[in-house]
């Protein structure tokens, strides 16, 4: 959450710079956004806007940057203090001379305020953020890196800080606890930002910060410290095969990575599934195998936490190993029992997630096996597990997960059936399932042919101010993942429930102004979801079902969207990309950002 940015380089060119940055940092907060550059003459300008980057980029629109080299940005996911201007970040010391941006929370800033007003220092935000340079500025002892190590031992918390002094328009200097960053080297510049991807075609090299570094970075060095000596950090080389993700012909991120699952889900099996030969290839699998796991802990947040329970339902009924599902932000602060015969799963998109991270290092300081399931290379999350499956979905730009989560249900149904085929899978299920993936992308690309059948009929309930999303056995989780996006990108209230129950009080809701979708491809449990929606009927309430094809009961049903369905284990993924769709036209038809719904950010690096 908050993107933080910096730049050093050529004169003229930081306002661009830095505004570019933040465009590409959006995704981590846009309630508003903000930069300050300098010059050698020891002039800096502050411009802060509330709203997204285009609202600072209109403003600063007809100023002149000529001079200015060095800068720094900010994109804000608003913590402490409202959406205001006074509030957004940078942020300046008492006397002008130093600037900050920060990504993260400072628990103790009302210790460090009171004691800061009692010297009469006065402060000009409610932000926590403030309080980090006018208590650098209080302690400065004319060394960039002795003060921030005297800094950093009075703060607690989070923090990505970085620093701009107006007397020294050839430094950038700050610190990082918990929150991501990254030194990049370009050929005339160098940067620094929360976001390695955001320095693609900027940099040749870059560098992975990691907690408790101080870093200072001028034109040709720079200089990090870790526990009080020089660190000695490795340059890592771009990779040149990562490019930005641009939006092609579509109108937005959502409906382009809704459109790319088809593709994705050939990525994510390559080289892992052979479908001629029926073998399954992953040497870290391979390592797992030989570990004797008889339990697994899945630990995640939100969309990543509902690909847990598909993926307790894979492993428990193909692979025979039980499994638990705990969201990250319960798990951290639960009494673990951390045992050599378990395995530890840390499912997270961003792999920045800090109730995962945070737990994973539990778990391992413990001495558990841990085990990532993670779609950015390089994050905190996958260099901390150290082994994992990468879900390869690509950026996944959308604050709403869509393919990163049917990458993840697809790395737990590839594990599933690893652990499953040395567990006694039985073999025609096994090679069942292995044709059914094979088939998968053909069938999705064939489903996302009704996505305009799919928005007539979404927008007929576009108007609804509260759904029941209705399944039983993993359908339930596929009506859990959806009524979360349907929260999330059309700020309707919704909730997921077991069909069956209903009946035991929440049935009360039901009228004719509270519809309820179904989800149910036809299985043993279609008729007691049929009787579920009779009774649903019979006291007015509207149903809508998201089902199979050859379904006989249409009568009951107020709508239907139908699809082919494929084997039980594989109808999920057909059924998430239907919600999606859903969820996206009803959001779309009431105006919503769907690429940046309100009030949220793309990575959660705050408690
Ligand atoms: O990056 P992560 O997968 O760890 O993120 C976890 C959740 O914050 C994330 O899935 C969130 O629920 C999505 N915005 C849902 O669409």
């Amino acid at each position: 959450m908050c993107g933080v940015f910096g730049y050093l380089g050529q004169s003229g060119q930081a306002a661009r710079e830095v505004l570019a940055g933040l465009q590409r940092l959006e995704y981590r907060g846009y309630d508003s956004a903000g930069l300050c550059v300098v010059d050698a003459d020891h002039h800096t300008r502050v411009i802060r806007a509330v709203g997204k980057v285009n609202n600072l980029r209109v403003k600063t629109d007809s100023m002149d940057f000529s001079s200015f080299s060095t800068g720094i940005g900010h994109t804000r996911w608003a913590t402490h203090g409202g959406i205001t201007e006074a509030n957004c970040h940078p942020h300046t010391s008492q006397s002008g001379r130093f600037v900050v941006i920060h990504n993260g929370i400072i628990e103790n800033y009302a210790d460090l305020k009171a004691e800061l007003i009692a010297k009469w220092y006065t402060f000009q935000s409610e932000t926590d953020t403030e309080v980090t340079v006018q208590l650098f500025e209080d302690m400065f002892d004319g060394d960039y890196q002795s003060t921030m190590t005297r800094l950093v031992q009075r703060m607690h918390g989070a923090y990505g800080l970085v620093f701009i002094d107006r007397d020294n328009s050839w430094v950038l200097f700050g610190t990082k606890k918990w929150s991501p960053m990254v030194l990049g080297f370009g050929t005339d510049a160098r940067y620094i930002s929360s976001d390695y991807r955001s320095l693609i075609g900027l940099i040749d090299d870059y560098i992975i910060l990691e907690d408790g570094d101080i870093f200072q970075i001028t034109s040709d060095n720079y200089q990090i410290l870790s526990e009080g000596h020089l660190a000695d950090r490795t340059r890592q080389i771009v990779d040149e095969s990562e490019k930005i993700a641009e939006l092609g012909d579509f109108p937005n991120f959502m409906l382009k990575e809704v459109f790319e699952q088809p593709r994705v889900l050939e990525d994510v099996f390559r080289g892992r599934i052979d479908f001629s030969s029926y073998s399954l290839h992953s040497d870290t699998l391979a390592h797992i195998a030989t570990l004797g796991i008889k339990r697994i802990t899945v630990v995640a947040s939100g969309t990543s936490y509902h690909s847990g329970l598909l993926g307790k339902y894979y492993l428990e009924e193909l692979a025979g190993i039980p499994v638990d599902v705990v969201v990250s932000t319960e798990f951290k602060y639960k009494k673990k029992f951390v045992t050599p015969d378990e395995l530890y799963i840390f499912v997270s998109q961003s792999g920045e997630t800090i109730d995962t991270l945070d737990s994973l290092k539990i778990v391992k300081e413990q001495g558990g096996h841990v085990f990532g399931i993670v779609n950015v290379p390089g994050s905190a999350i996958s260099r901390a597990a150290g082994q994992g499956l990468f879900t390869r979905a690509g950026t996944e730009v959308g604050v709403a997960s869509t393919k990163a989560f049917v990458t993840q249900v697809a790395c737990f149904l590839f594990l599933a059936l690893y652990l499953g085929q040395k567990n006694g899978l039985d073999y025609r299920k096994y090679r069942e399932i292995i044709d059914g993936i094979s088939k998968l992308p053909e069938a999705i690309s064939t489903l996302l042919l009704q996505n305009e059948a799919i928005k007539q009929v979404a927008e007929k309930y576009a108007h609804s101010h509260n759904f029941f999303y209705l399944g039983r056995a993993h359908e339930l989780v596929i009506a859990m993942e959806w009524s979360l996006k349907l929260k999330e990108l059309a700020y309707i209230h919704s909730e997921a429930y077991s069909s069956g129950e209903l009946k035991h009080g929440s049935i009360a809701l039901i009228d004719a102004e509270f519809p309820s979708l179904m989800i149910n491809w036809g299985g043993i449990l279609s008729p007691k979801n049929a009787s579920s929606a009779e009774e649903i009927r019979a006291r007015g309430g509207k149903v809508v079902w998201i089902i199979a094809k050859w379904d006989t009961n249409k009568h009951i049903y107020a709508d239907t969207i139908e699809f082919d369905s494929l084997i039980s284990e594989l109808n999920p993924f057909l059924e998430v990309v239907i919600l999606q769709l859903w969820a996206y036209h009803i959001a779309n038809s009431l105006g919503r950002d769907v690429d940046k719904p309100r009030n949220l950010a793309k990575s959660v690096t705050v408690e």
